[in-house]
């Protein structure tokens, strides 16, 4: 299958989608990969594809050994941080060789910011293994942990040599992963392609099902959205804030729940909120907000809350490190395919799109 390739000048790269592991040996050797390379992944992955993943570098050459951490978003930290480059070390990996993130979006931002830093940066493959890091954490270049009790505080840019996706590991996934991934689809329909978004509502059962070949089609038009996104806007200082509609109100309900709610749930009735804002507004029609709520509801989200401390929801949005000048900025659609970020949002509006999505 045809690549994707992300155009970041010298930092550019290839998608390829795959419906298993084989033509990965194929790719890296394209890259021109170094024979000395460290897989890291968490202790899930490890268990489901570490072992085939191994058998193909080995029997291909490589001189390949794999570090697991604990999984979870607990351990992505310095502790682990410290542990992967402890591995890196162990195996004499030089200024050559390059790492290989097989995982979610925890490996994927852990291996990246090893990479940045070991040696003062060496290189990395991305090879993700959910939803949500095949549509959105593997593309882009940011990597990081989380630190002082603040998510994704500590990181840095750093584009991988190629991402790898096979849309089969989808399928050992947990029902709530699944659900975390599909937020961020819908999104980049929402945000940039009505097209795509219209085949992501004509799909909900084939996609739910997960069909190898409609993953695969969603998983390209997916990766190409977020692409240009990117490619418009390598370090987040324009457009790139457009991803993150959904996110403002999620978050901060995520965070008042005390994490309780997963992220994916959140950025659905993150991106309800928006889109009730942006209505109420005149922006978009009555119509296109409950389009938004239907796909949402087709595709198993949950359209309403129980949001117990609005006052508390609203204190988080306003220690967001995405606003700026001390105004939340959001993100609202202007239609069904395209959005524009907004200073001006009043705390009464907030208040009631909180309350329109509230049980
Ligand atoms: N870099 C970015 O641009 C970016 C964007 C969005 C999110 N993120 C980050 O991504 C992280 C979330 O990513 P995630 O949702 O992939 O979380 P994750 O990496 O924690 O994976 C979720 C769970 O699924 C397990 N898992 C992974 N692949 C599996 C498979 N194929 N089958 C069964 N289980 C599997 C993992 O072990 C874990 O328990 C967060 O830390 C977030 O900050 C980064």
């Amino acid at each position: 299958m045809e690549n994707l390739y992300v155009n970041l000048g010298e930092n550019s790269y290839n998608i390829s989608f795959h419906s298993n592991f084989s033509q990965l040996t194929d790719i890296l050797s394209e890259i021109n990969a170094p024979k000395k390379l460290l897989v890291v992944t968490d202790t899930n992955v490890e268990g489901l594809y570490a072992d085939e993943i191994m058998k193909l570098l080995k029997d291909a050459g490589y001189d390949a050994a794999c570090y697991a951490f604990p999984a979870g978003e607990e351990n992505k930290n310095m502790d682990t941080l410290l542990g992967i480059l402890n591995a890196c070390m162990e195996h004499k990996l030089d200024r050559k060789s390059m790492l290989i993130a097989l995982g979610g979006g925890v490996v994927g931002d852990m291996t990246g910011f090893s990479a940045s830093i070991y040696m003062r940066g060496i290189s990395f493959v991305q090879v993700p293994t959910t939803l949500l890091s095949q549509s959105d954490s593997s593309v882009g270049g940011k990597t990081g942990i989380d630190f002082g009790g603040a998510k994704n505080i500590l990181g840095a840019f750093l584009q991988p040599k190629h991402v790898y996706i096979n849309v089969a590991t989808v399928k050992t996934l947990p029902e709530k992963e699944i659900i975390s991934g599909l937020g961020e689809v819908i999104k980049h329909g929402i945000i940039r392609d009505t097209a795509f978004y219209d085949f992501l509502s004509d799909n909900v059962e084939t996609v739910k099902a997960l069909d190898p070949e409609t993953l695969m089609d969603m998983s390209r038009t997916n990766c190409a959205i977020k692409a240009a996104v990117v490619e418009a806007d390598e370090k987040e200082s324009g457009v790139r804030a457009h991803l993150n509609f959904g996110h403002t109100i999620g978050h901060a309900i995520e965070s008042a729940s005390d994490y309780a709610l997963t992220h994916g749930a959140c950025v659905g009735l993150g991106m309800i909120a928006a889109s009730y804002i942006a209505e109420q507004r005149g922006i978009i029609t009555d119509t296109e907000l409950e389009s938004i709520i239907d796909i949402l509801e087709r595709y198993g989200f949950e359209t309403r809350v129980e949001i117990e401390d609005f006052d508390k929801v609203m204190a988080v949005m306003l220690s967001d490190k995405k606003n700026i000048g001390g105004k939340i900025r959001f993100v609202l659609p202007t239609s069904i395919g395209s959005v524009d970020i907004f200073d001006d949002v009043s705390g009464d509006e907030i208040y009631s799109a909180l309350e329109f999505i509230s049980l």
